[in-house]
């Protein structure tokens, strides 16, 4: 459950991340040059909140199984100084949330404005705004910070990768220094 569900919110990120910018291009391109707002253009905007909404969804559920939310919610006060545990126990969860009210407001706005021009300006701002939290707040593979696989496989190897030792019992990866690798669980328990 854990394995699929963490590698379906990876690759549904690319989904969301392709829909904010396609949205993105045809509502610039439809202010800038005053086209009609189409219904190819209402089906990109509930679309791309839609796909947002699955992935809140996705995460939500996440946070309550992640053996490492888990492990920052049962050890607040020592997890909230780690670096991986507080980004997704906080950071991370938080800033996504944020993101995702601000496409659901951006959309809903949009739909209720009665102009074409209206529309595609609602949708450049809100959506642009979303997209710039949702890129910094990613834990992209070339992050100096915290870094994850950017295509993670849906079966995983639950055998340390080479040049990692198995981990001791209830010591976590995050303890250890041991960058999280792709075909890999988090947790070579
Ligand atoms: C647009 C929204 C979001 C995007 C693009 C996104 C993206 C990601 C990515 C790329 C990962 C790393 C996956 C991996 O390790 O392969 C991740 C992990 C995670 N995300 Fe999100 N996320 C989003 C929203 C959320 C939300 C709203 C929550 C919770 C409220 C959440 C909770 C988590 C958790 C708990 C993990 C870590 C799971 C673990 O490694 O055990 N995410 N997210």
């Amino acid at each position: 459950m854990y394995p699929t569900l963490l590698a379906l919110h990876s690759v549904i990120r690319w989904l969301v991340l392709a829909g904010l910018l396609f949205a993105l291009f045809r509502a610039y391109r439809g202010w800038i040059s005053e086209r009609q707002f189409s219904r190819f253009d209402n089906s990109v905007r509930h679309w791309t909140a839609t796909i947002a909404h699955i992935q809140l969804v996705l995460g939500l559920l996440l946070y309550f199984i992640s053996p490492i939310t888990t492990y920052f919610l049962q050890h607040f006060n020592q997890a909230v100084h780690q670096r991986e545990p507080r980004f997704f126990g906080m950071e991370h969860s938080f800033m996504m949330v944020i993101a995702i009210v601000v496409i659901t407001i951006g959309s809903t706005k949009a739909k209720q404005k009665t102009t074409d021009n209206g529309k595609f300006k609602t949708l450049v701002i809100w959506y642009t705004i979303a997209l710039l939290i949702i890129l910094t707040s990613i834990p992209w593979a070339f992050s100096p910070f915290t870094r994850r696989p950017n295509f993670r496989p849906f079966v995983l190897a639950k055998v340390a990768p080479p040049g990692q030792k198995w981990l001791k019992p209830d010591q976590k990866p995050w303890q250890t220094g041991a960058v999280p690798q792709r075909n890999y669980i988090q947790f070579y328990e």
